[in-house]
């Protein structure tokens, strides 16, 4: 099939604005809620609807999904934007915690511009949320609480690999981690390079889709006072 013919019509759900939140934190957290299949939206009829259609995607062998993957752009210096995907690590108060290498090209473009933005996208509930604002380091007892908390292969991986940096091959990488294995035989202390960051979020956007590409925008923009302002985009 041709790439341009492949589409589908998205008739899962729809967004009103009387059963949004007013804070958009809250409703994030109930669409993840949603995306981890803690519970499912709309009423009962579509949570059965949903639960059967998902109970069919793990009969037919469906890999599921990372719900807390996210793409995460920053910006160079030259304006140019460079985006990947990186794991949401948590949500409160400042915004959307996430984890990685200091000095990798993200980490190095956070540095000059803390502007970053955040895309979650669902396929199985046909949403999407956009996200925009500043990130902030976080504290390295908090990162570290966190590193403490990762597999042993892990931190040794996040000490043996100089993330971005061109390496010869893959027996180099193999020879590092053993090399970081033996230094940490028992405990493996937070790299200084490696941590994590919040991104407080200026502007929030709902995204639901809908039949006939009609989809339900909502985005919660905050202002100078820190209120957050709901407006209906179109789609
Ligand atoms: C599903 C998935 C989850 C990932 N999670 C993280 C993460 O939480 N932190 C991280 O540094 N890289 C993560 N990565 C790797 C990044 O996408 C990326 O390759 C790496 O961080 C280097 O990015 P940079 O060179 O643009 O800084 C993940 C990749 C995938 C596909």
């Amino acid at each position: 099939m041709a790439i341009a013919d492949l589409r589908k019509d998205y008739t899962l759900g729809s967004l009103h604005r009387a059963s949004l939140a007013a804070d958009p934190m809250a409703q994030f957290q109930h669409w993840f809620a949603d995306a981890t299949a803690v519970k499912s939206p709309g009423g009962w009829l579509r949570r059965v609807a949903i639960g059967l259609y998902k109970w069919w995607l793990v009969v037919l062998g469906a890999k599921p999904v990372d719900p807390n993957a996210m793409a995460l752009a920053t910006v160079d210096p030259d304006g140019q934007p460079s985006v990947r995907t990186v794991l949401l690590k948590g949500v409160d108060e400042r915004g959307f915690l996430f984890f990685t290498n200091y000095e990798s090209r993200k980490g190095r473009e956070l540095d000059g511009n803390p502007r970053a933005a955040l895309v979650f996208y669902w396929s199985d509930l046909e949403r999407q949320v956009c996200v925009s604002g500043r990130v902030s380091k976080l504290t390295a007892p908090e990162s570290d609480k966190y590193f403490q908390s990762r597999p042993r292969g892990s931190r040794i991986g996040a000490w043996a690999s100089a993330q971005g940096e061109v390496v010869p091959n893959r027996e180099f990488l193999e020879a590092r981690w053993k090399e970081i294995e033996t230094r940490f035989p028992k405990d493996v202390p937070l790299p200084p390079f490696w941590g994590g960051y919040a991104l407080a979020p200026e502007r929030i956007e709902f995204w639901q889709g809908r039949a006939s590409r009609l989809h339900d925008r909502f985005n919660y923009v905050r202002d100078a006072n820190g209120h957050w302002n709901l407006e209906r985009l179109a789609p």
